[in-house]
């Protein structure tokens, strides 16, 4: 198996790890890490068994690279490495806003950029990847290997990236923002405690996402299948469907930056 190195083990670095071993996507013996700060990489090792070494031993030593530091720090980091990340390595940034067109300038590996969502820390959720023109048909397969073991890789057109990552990497908070007023809705109403609205909205969500998941249900099948015609789960299905376009276009127009 390729060895599997990351530079970067903050909170999705360490994600990545972890989900590629809980998966038997990689064995700890096959992954090299590196962080900044020794403590978190550190603490990373001893939960999970992988090796460390120096950023230019984990950009020479393994064949794929995560690059998982904040978009600001990216071309600093690849700039230092400079020749240890030859065409032999495949670099894939998941950095939000830094396009491939930079990271192929700054760097000689082959590079694919990946968007990948809190939810692969249970195997569940889709990450966004697109592929820079010196990355080959393996690469192609590597990559759609390791993130389909951690969830589920969607190829998409790098103009769509911004915009696509509100769904998938944004998309838990979200769910979990509207989840919550939701439950708070009928707190409001009195004589139910937040604990138990919250457990009861969360079991409905769970249950839900089976239902779409795992009986291939649409999202129409399911409202039609609880919402009878004239009955009250279709009055609020009528609620949502006049306010949900206005809330929602709203969020994509704030997380896109539009209103500053
Ligand atoms: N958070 C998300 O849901 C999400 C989703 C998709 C994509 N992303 C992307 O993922 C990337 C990382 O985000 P994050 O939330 O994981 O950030 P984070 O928790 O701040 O992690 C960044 C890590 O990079 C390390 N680092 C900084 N400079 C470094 C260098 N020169 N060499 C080695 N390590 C270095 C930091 O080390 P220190 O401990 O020394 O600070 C830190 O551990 C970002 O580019 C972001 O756009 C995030």
């Amino acid at each position: 198996m390729t060895q599997i190195g990351v530079i970067g083990t903050g909170s999705m670095g360490s994600m990545l790890v972890r989900a590629f071993i809980k998966s038997g996507a990689a064995a700890p013996e096959e992954v090299i890490a590196y962080n900044r700060s020794t403590k978190r990489a550190a603490a990373l090792s001893q939960e999970t068994g992988i090796r460390l070494g120096t950023c230019r031993e984990v950009a020479a030593g393994a064949g794929i690279v995560f690059l998982c530091v904040r978009p600001h720090e990216v071309e600093g980091v690849l700039r230092e490495l400079g020749d240890t990340l030859s065409p032999r390595t495949l670099l894939v940034s998941i950095a939000a806003e830094v396009p491939l067109a930079d990271l192929q300038a700054w760097t000689g590996a082959r590079v694919v950029r990946v968007i990948p969502t809190l939810t692969s820390e249970i195997l569940k959720g889709a990450s966004l990847v697109v592929f820079g023109e010196r990355a080959t048909s393996t690469d192609r397969d590597l990559v759609r290997t390791l993130m389909d073991a951690i969830g589920r890789a969607v190829e998409v057109e790098e103009e769509a990236f911004e915009l696509l990552t509100l769904l998938t990497s944004c998309g838990p908070a979200f769910i979990a923002a509207t989840m919550k007023e939701f439950a708070a809705a009928a707190v409001r109403r009195g004589g139910v405690s937040p604990a138990c609205a919250d457990l009861l909205v969360t079991e409905t969500l769970a249950g839900t996402a089976g239902l779409l998941e795992e009986e291939g249900s649409s999202f129409d099948e399911v409202i039609s299948r609880v919402a009878t015609e004239g009955g009250i789960t279709a009055k609020g299905v009528a609620v949502i469907r006049k306010e949900g376009p206005g809330v929602f276009d709203a969020v994509v127009a704030a997380a896109l930056g539009e209103d500053e």
